[in-house]
């Protein structure tokens, strides 16, 4: 059994975007009463924590990213009644809820933007070359009603917090009390690096050829407008709050950081996040040669004591089975192997289990502002051939991988992540074990876990031979599971071997 608290170290994350997971009215928007009713199948997959992304009032420009009341919840998706009664169902079945804080930004139809302007950043000129992340324009836009700029590091809809103001800081604390004390087990922190910013406001410098390719095509080096150190004393203080409630609560960071040393740093020691997603892994080439770099480089420079925690999927990036696999559901099996086999916290998106792909979104369906629009990362929850959906907000087009089919088929992606998910349960060192990258043939990636397990994956258009000797756990093609290693692993076969003494 795991102990409490390291449930958040040994478990396994699955996120829950809530207008496209299941919608209980017909209203073709998902809905938190629709997440209770299907609490039996993330049961009956394994999980231990739901990270639901932002259920707050909101006036939708970024998709509940732009809240408007951080105590309320948007009437689409519910009540706080039902939060209540979410947190309550899902911890019997031992299953913690996360929520999505965005401490950033608010809406620009949050009270405090006219009520208490002080609280978030103006200027009399657009000071700086800042960029908006959405669309590259200015992140400086006039107030009509005021005659000044304020600052949106996003859409122009979602006007930054003054994190230097520390009414700030007073109202955060009120909110994270107010949803901790409620039963919730921590938060996902909505682009935490991105809080502060320079205090002089000066200019982002160019980016150079030597920069990776985000931040060249970004044309500047985000150094003055994020990632400011005084973010490290804010966590900190976080921590301390989590850390007053019993069972202990805890928080989990976006951070696009593109070095990982400065990515490592918000983990402090032992004193900020509990877990920082990396994003160098779900953005790279899905090549072992790549990603056991992004592995190796991870191993080395997180401090002692420190976790990683991997996702291959989110409703930003889109998901695993497509950009990852393109499709091929033995590569998504690979992908699921992989962030459940390595050193972590895996994080699943929902669909991840059965190798969903990303949804077709025609150009006049089209809802998100970003450029690219990542709407087709977004779409409903195929729960049946039918879908079991009404008119939904975005459209769900291929159900040919869904949870019914695939459940009354034991040769299905979502029973073998079902059994991945257990082989972990099973397996201390696939939860606990060290991480020590093995000799392997090209295109082939081999690892070892602690003392008693071997996860291997091969990436290549070719079969691989391996001199290991040991018992099949698991297998992406669920053949010879339970049998001694035969040594071949197939082009685009996965396996868990745990060692025969
Ligand atoms: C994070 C969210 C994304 C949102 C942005 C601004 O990156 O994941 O969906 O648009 O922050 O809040
Ligand atoms: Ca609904």
């Amino acid at each position: 059994m795991v102990e409490p608290e390291r449930w958040w170290r040994e478990g396994v994350f699955y996120q829950v975007y809530p207008r496209s997971f299941a919608d209980s009215n017909g209203d073709g928007i998902g809905d938190l009463r629709g997440l209770i009713d299907r609490l039996d199948h993330l049961e009956w997959l394994g999980v231990d924590g739901i990270w639901l992304s932002p259920i707050h009032p909101s006036p939708n420009e970024d998709w509940g990213y732009d809240v408007s009341d951080y105590l309320g919840v948007h009437p689409d998706l519910g009540t706080l009644e039902d939060v209540d009664e979410l947190v309550a169902e899902a911890g019997r079945r031992g299953i913690r809820v996360l929520l999505d804080l965005v401490p950033n930004h608010t809406s620009i139809r949050h009270p405090w933007f006219r009520e208490r302007p002080e609280l978030y950043v103006w200027t009399d000129e657009p000071p700086n070359n800042w960029r908006s992340v959405f669309d590259r324009g200015p992140s400086w836009t006039l107030d009509g009603e005021t005659g000044r700029y304020y600052l949106h590091t996003f859409a122009t809809g979602q006007p930054d917090l003054d994190w230097r103001n520390p009414e700030v800081h007073a109202e955060f604390q009120r909110i994270i009390r107010f949803w901790l004390d409620r039963g919730v087990a921590g938060f996902r922190l909505d682009v935490v690096n991105v809080l502060y910013k320079d205090p002089e406001l000066r200019d982002d410098p160019p980016a150079g050829p030597e920069d990776p390719p985000l931040l060249r095509e970004l044309g500047m080096r985000r150094v003055n407008s994020m990632n400011q150190p005084e973010i490290h004393d804010l966590l900190r203080e976080w921590r301390r709050l989590c850390e007053e409630y019993e069972p202990p609560r805890i928080l989990v960071g976006e951070v696009y950081a593109f070095q990982v040393p400065h990515w490592a740093s918000y983990y402090g020691n032992g004193d900020q996040l509990h877990l920082s997603f990396n994003f160098q892994l779900m953005y790279n080439r899905f090549e072992a040669g790549k990603l056991s770099g992004v592995v190796a480089e991870v191993e080395r420079e997180l401090p002692a004591g420190a976790w990683p925690c991997w996702a291959g999927s989110n409703h930003d990036g889109g998901r695993l089975a497509s950009r990852w696999a393109r499709g091929d559901e033995r590569l998504a099996r690979c992908g699921l192997l992989i962030l459940l086999g390595l050193r972590g916290t895996p994080f699943l998106y929902y669909g991840d289990e059965l190798g969903l792909l990303d949804g077709e979104v025609p150009p006049e369906r089209r809802l998100d502002h970003a450029e690219p629009g990542r709407d087709a990362a977004r779409t409903p929850m195929p729960w049946s051939a039918a879908g079991e959906w009404r008119n939904p907000w975005l459209p769900l087009v291929d159900t040919s991988r869904n949870v019914a089919d695939q459940r009354a088929d034991s040769a299905s992606t979502l029973h073998f992540t079902r059994e991945l998910i257990a082989a972990r349960r099973r397996l201390p060192d696939l939860r606990t074990g060290s991480y020590r990258e093995l000799e392997s043939p090209p295109d082939v990636w081999v690892w070892r876990r602690g003392e008693t397990c071997i996860v291997a994956v091969n990436l290549g258009a070719g079969e691989a031979r391996l001199e290991i000797e040991g018992r099949v756990e698991l297998s992406t093609d669920r053949e010879g599971e339970g049998e001694a290693f035969d040594g071949r692993l197939g082009a685009g076969q996965g396996v868990i071997l745990s060692l025969t003494k």
